[in-house]
């Protein structure tokens, strides 16, 4: 039996809810969850399966480092973001945390979906000066309502099933 970690770093709680479901889902696995903090030592796991939220257009701080260290494994990765997934930010955020573990690791799969977007710094975009691109704009405001149910029960489904694949057919 595979044994597998999944860890993320997690801002706000989507990535953290996308990671537990994926964790949930997965079959046939001898799995672990941790947050990266606690996630250092991956010697005993065959799998890693690495989350992080989305900043600066690709992973956040903690993952940049976490992800940089990962050799030797087969390694999936998953995100949640502000921006569109479909859009070239979205599938940069991705390629972004690709980029960092290919060279030294096997990548099994990527993931990435919309996070829903802090309230509190929706109330502080709201308060910038027009001219400021981070300025909501009807388009923007849409965005972030329909961020509100991401990660969806779907999103997380369609990850689990994605990944507990790719674990169970050694992808
Ligand atoms: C400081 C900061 C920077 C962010 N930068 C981006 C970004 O560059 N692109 C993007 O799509 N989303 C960005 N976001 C949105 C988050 O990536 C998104 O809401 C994510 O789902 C948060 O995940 P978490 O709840 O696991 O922390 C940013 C959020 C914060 C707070």
């Amino acid at each position: 039996m595979k044994k597998v970690l999944v860890t993320y770093a997690s801002k706000t709680g989507n990535t953290k809810k996308l990671a537990e479901g994926i964790y949930d889902g997965l079959q046939d696995a001898d799995k672990t969850i941790l947050p990266m903090e606690e996630a250092r030592d991956t010697k005993d796991y065959d799998v890693i399966l690495a989350g992080y939220w989305v900043d600066k257009g690709g992973p956040c701080a903690e993952a940049k480092e976490y992800l940089g260290a990962l050799s030797g494994k087969k390694v999936g990765l998953f995100c949640t973001l502000a921006f569109w997934p479909d859009s070239e930010h979205g599938y940069g955020a991705i390629l972004a945390g690709e980029a960092l573990v290919k060279e030294q690791n096997h990548v099994i799969g990527k993931f990435h979906c919309q996070g829903r977007i802090d309230p509190e710094l929706i109330k502080v975009f709201e308060k910038m000066p027009d001219d400021n691109p981070h300025k909501p704009t009807p388009e923007k405001r849409k965005r972030y309502r329909i961020s509100e149910n991401h990660p969806s029960a779907e999103d997380i489904a369609c990850a689990a099933q994605m990944f507990s694949e790719r674990i169970a057919y050694d992808v």
